[in-house]
């Protein structure tokens, strides 16, 4: 690959894929965006259009450079359109047979082999993600955080067969393209950030369950009496109870420590289908209309 990483493709519409493409193609990249099928496409568009009319609602972003951010955005039902990329961020469902089907495919779909093949898995291994590719020194974590246009972090995370110019390529995208900030974690599950952060969602899970406080009095002890910009299960109704679900499983299968095990109300609430915001219902009720 020659030159910086202009040409970039997200496999995922939902909510971490649609804001890593909203940042993308704010940063005046050419973006492609990858869903299962057409409608799904249309309902990722949505999501960046929505964003961007936030972004500019808020006084973040000139009409006119959200209108630019749209045009560089091609959506599609189909994969193989993402063949001429030179990075490819991966942001589909936290399960490991999802993520290592999309890492089998575009291993024989991305024509150039230098590309960068990145994930922005929260705890599941970028070493067996990269091994069913023919190319695991390409293959990369690329961990952003939830809202991606508001939030400044970004993960990369190197794996036991990832080189040094694809560690190297991912920071330049990351935090000269991109702007964010740059931190580096091992290929542990829960990287740096969800190692700290799921345990202390878990407890407060615990908390609500043991019916020590209710949820809104969880939520305002720590948004007022720690300044946390949102309680712990407002958090976790944002990022989605599947979501952290799954990622307490992997940390749980990894490092098999009490503290992350999920406890029964968070299994019991994604068995219902209440996901938290994208649900309309979580340990809090949203309009399913408002992003966050
Ligand atoms: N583009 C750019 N900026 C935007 C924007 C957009 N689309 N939408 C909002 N903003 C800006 C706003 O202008 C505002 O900026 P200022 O403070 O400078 O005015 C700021 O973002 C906050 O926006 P709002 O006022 O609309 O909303 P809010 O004050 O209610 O904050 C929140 C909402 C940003 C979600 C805030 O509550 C927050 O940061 N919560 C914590 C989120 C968090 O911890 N996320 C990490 C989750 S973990 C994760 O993602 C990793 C994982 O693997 C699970």
């Amino acid at each position: 690959m020659s030159g910086p990483i202009r040409r970039v493709g997200v496999v995922g519409g939902g909510q971490m894929g649609a804001g890593i493409a909203e940042v993308c193609a704010r940063a005046g990249l050419d973006t492609v965006v990858c869903e299962v099928d057409a409608a799904a496409a249309r309902a990722a568009r949505e999501r960046v259009a929505g964003s961007l009319d936030r972004a500019v609602r808020r006084g973040k972003l000139p009409e006119s450079a959200a209108q630019d951010a749209l045009a560089r955005l091609v959506f599609t039902g189909d994969l193989t359109d993402l063949a001429d990329r030179q990075l490819v961020v991966e942001a589909v469902v936290e399960s490991p047979d999802a993520k290592t089907e999309v890492f089998a495919a575009l291993d024989k779909i991305v024509e150039d082999p230098a590309a960068v093949l990145a994930t922005n898995t929260s705890s599941l291994s970028v070493m067996r993600l990269g091994r069913v590719t023919g190319r695991a020194d390409r293959v990369v974590g690329l961990h952003f955080f939830n809202p991606v246009p508001v939030l400044p972090l970004v993960e990369v995370v190197t794996s036991l067969h990832t080189s040094a110019d694809t560690v190297a390529a991912a920071e330049e995208f990351a935090g000269r393209t991109l702007g964010k900030t740059v931190i580096h974690s091992r290929d542990r599950s829960g990287f740096v950030v969800n190692a700290l952060l799921v345990p202390y969602l878990l407890s407060a899970i615990r908390m609500a369950e043991s019916g020590f406080a209710t949820a809104a009095d969880i939520d305002t002890g720590m948004e007022l009496g720690c300044a946390h910009p949102m309680g712990p299960l407002k958090l976790a109704d944002l990022i989605g109870l599947d979501t952290v679900a799954s990622i307490a499983e992997s940390l749980y299968d990894e490092f098999r420590e009490p503290l992350y095990a999920p406890p029964p109300l968070l299994q019991r609430m994604v068995e219902a289908g209440l996901l938290g915001r994208k649900t309309g219902r979580g340990f809090h009720p949203y309009d399913p209309y408002d992003p966050y």
